[in-house]
Order: structure tokens, then sequence, then C-alpha cells
């Protein structure tokens, strides 16, 4: 039987969600994406009009096919947590059920359980600010949406996840080492979740025998990345300085995704994937 996916935080063909989607759909799971809010309307306009059918092109000649689309927003878990001037912002009035909790139960009522579980989202207002000179709304705002969203997500799914299933979110290397450029607590945000990472496996693989890695990435130029402002540098440090000078493509993180979500990587969790030409492997640029 075919494998059932949720992959939050895919609102166009240039991110890692994407290529996490079409490698999970190459290997004949079905696609259910979560997409931001303010991000929808735009996103499922295009993907109608056709604007990403080149990019949805699988390895057999078939075109991805996403199953459903649900709006979400993982800063908020349940409609208490909703402040009124989100609730009456245009974008979020136009949609309903966004909310961490009620996506999970819309899923569950739409397709009963998922297999697979992705997180490829992250967020931080201040990402362009040194962390010292990051606000602690910045700093909490960058914890929230891209750390505890995936503890709130991961909390909320589980229910309906089935037993041997997996989930995956995305890191990156600026949790362990310093990266000048990568602020707003953004840092700090991904040392958590690759902590929790661990904290998760356990807890999830001992109730539920869930899988719990995350991947740490190399530098793509997706939307998020070039919102920080310095993707183009580090992908040419990278290919100048990485073991495998050549830029990374999205597809060899999608493929390493599809990978840890099947039974061939059953016995690995708990575990930072490395995924990035080999650079976190280096001491020194040369
Ligand atoms: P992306 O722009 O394709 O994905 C980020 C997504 O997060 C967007 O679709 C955005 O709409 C969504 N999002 C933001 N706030 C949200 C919220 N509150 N609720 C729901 N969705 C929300 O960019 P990318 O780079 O593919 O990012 C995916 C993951 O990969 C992130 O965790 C990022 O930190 C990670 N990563 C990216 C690297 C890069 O160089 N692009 C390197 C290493 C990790």
């Amino acid at each position: 039987k075919g494998k059932r996916a949720f992959i939050a935080g895919v609102a166009d063909d240039n991110g890692y969600g994407w290529a996490i989607a079409k490698s999970l759909a190459a290997a004949g799971a079905e696609i259910l994406v979560g997409t931001w809010v303010p991000a929808l309307n735009i996103f499922e306009s295009s993907l109608r009009r056709g604007k990403f059918d080149e990019s949805r092109v699988l390895p057999d000649g078939s075109l991805m096919e996403i199953t459903k689309i649900y709006p979400l927003d993982a800063v908020f878990d349940n409609l208490e947590d909703v402040p009124e001037d989100v609730k009456a912002n245009k974008r979020y009035a136009g949609s309903s059920n966004w909310t961490v909790q009620e996506v999970a139960e819309s899923v569950k009522k739409d397709f009963g359980s998922i297999d697979i579980l992705v997180h490829s989202l992250a967020n931080g207002p201040e990402v362009t600010k040194p962390l010292l000179e990051t606000s602690r709304k910045g700093y909490l705002a960058a914890i929230s949406a891209s750390s505890y969203s995936y503890v709130s997500l991961l909390k909320n799914f589980i229910p309906i996840m089935n037993p041997g299933g997996s989930s995956i979110s995305l890191t990156y290397i600026a949790s362990e080492r310093i990266i000048p450029g990568y602020g707003g607590g953004m840092s700090s945000a991904k040392a958590a979740l690759e902590s929790d990472t661990k904290v998760l496996a356990f807890e999830a693989g001992r109730k539920h025998k869930i899988r719990v890695n995350t991947i740490s990435a190399g530098p793509l130029r997706s939307r998020a990345a070039k919102a920080i402002g310095f993707i183009d540098m580090m992908i040419e440090y990278s290919v100048a300085n990485a073991p495998l000078q050549k830029e990374l493509s999205a597809d060899e993180v999608g493929n390493t995704a599809a990978f840890l979500a099947s039974p061939l990587a059953s016995a690995i969790t708990g575990a930072v994937i490395y995924v990035d030409n080999g650079l976190n492997a280096m001491g020194v640029g040369v």
C-alpha cells in the first residue's frame, strides 16, 4: 500500500519542501501539503495556471499530483492562540482551519492517517540582524516559527501517524558553527530544532514507533534564503570549499528525505543527516 505524506512549508517550486514532495511522489507516496496562509492564493493559482508544470515532471515522465493543499500557519496551535488582528486580516479571514491542531483534524477527517510528516518551514523576522542586535520579540518569533512549530506539528500529527512512520525537518549548520549573517535568533532556532530531534525521536519512538530525523542541508536559492540576503555568497563558498565542488540541487535533499522516510532507514532516528556536499566536515576553507 502506498504511503501518504504531509509536507508543511511548500509555497512555490524553488524550496526544499517542493523537492521533497517530488522525491516522495516519485517513490509512490500520496502528497498533501501545508501552505502558509499568506502564500496560499498565489501558490494555488500558479499551480492551477500550470506555472509549475515543468518542475512537476517526475523521473517517469508523469506529473506530480498534490492531492490536497491545506492552509497552515504553524505559529498558531489552535484558534484560541490567534490574535484579533490576524483573524481580521483579509488573507487569513479568507480561509479557515489553518491552525496546527485544525489542520491535523482536517487531514484526519479527509484521509484518516499519514505515514510521513515533513517540516520544511522557517521564519525569523529579524534574520538580517546580528544576534547582538536582535530583540526579544524577534528571537522568540524565530523560535516559535522555526522550532516550536515542529514540536506542535509532530504533537498534533502523531495521533494520526501510522506506526513505523517517519518525520523529517530541515536544519542548517549555523546551529553549531558560526555563520555570520544568519541572525535574528535563527541560529538559535536551528540549535533547538536539532536538540529537539533527539528528544522527539525518543518520545515518538517509544510511544508510537515513529522515527524523527533532521536534514542539515547546504545552501539553496529558495525564496526564504533569498530574504536572508547572503545566499549567493554561501553557494559560492560551498562550491569553492566543500569536498564535492558542485552546486547542491534541491533534489539531492529530496532524495535523502525519501530514503529517510523509507524502510531502508528503519534503524535511523534522532539523527542530523548532512546533505551539503560535505562542507560540514571541513575545518578550514581551501
Ligand atoms: P522556502 O521559502 O521554500 O520554504 C519556507 C516555507 O516556510 C515557505 O513556503 C513559507 O511560506 C513557509 N512558512 C513561513 N512561515 C510559516 C508559518 N508560520 N507557517 C507555515 N509556513 C510558514 O525556503 P527553504 O529554504 O526551502 O526552507 C525550507 C527549510 O529548509 C527551512 O527550515 C530552512 O531553514 C531550511 N534550510 C534552508 C537552506 C537554504 O539554503 N535554503 C539551508 C538549510 C536549511
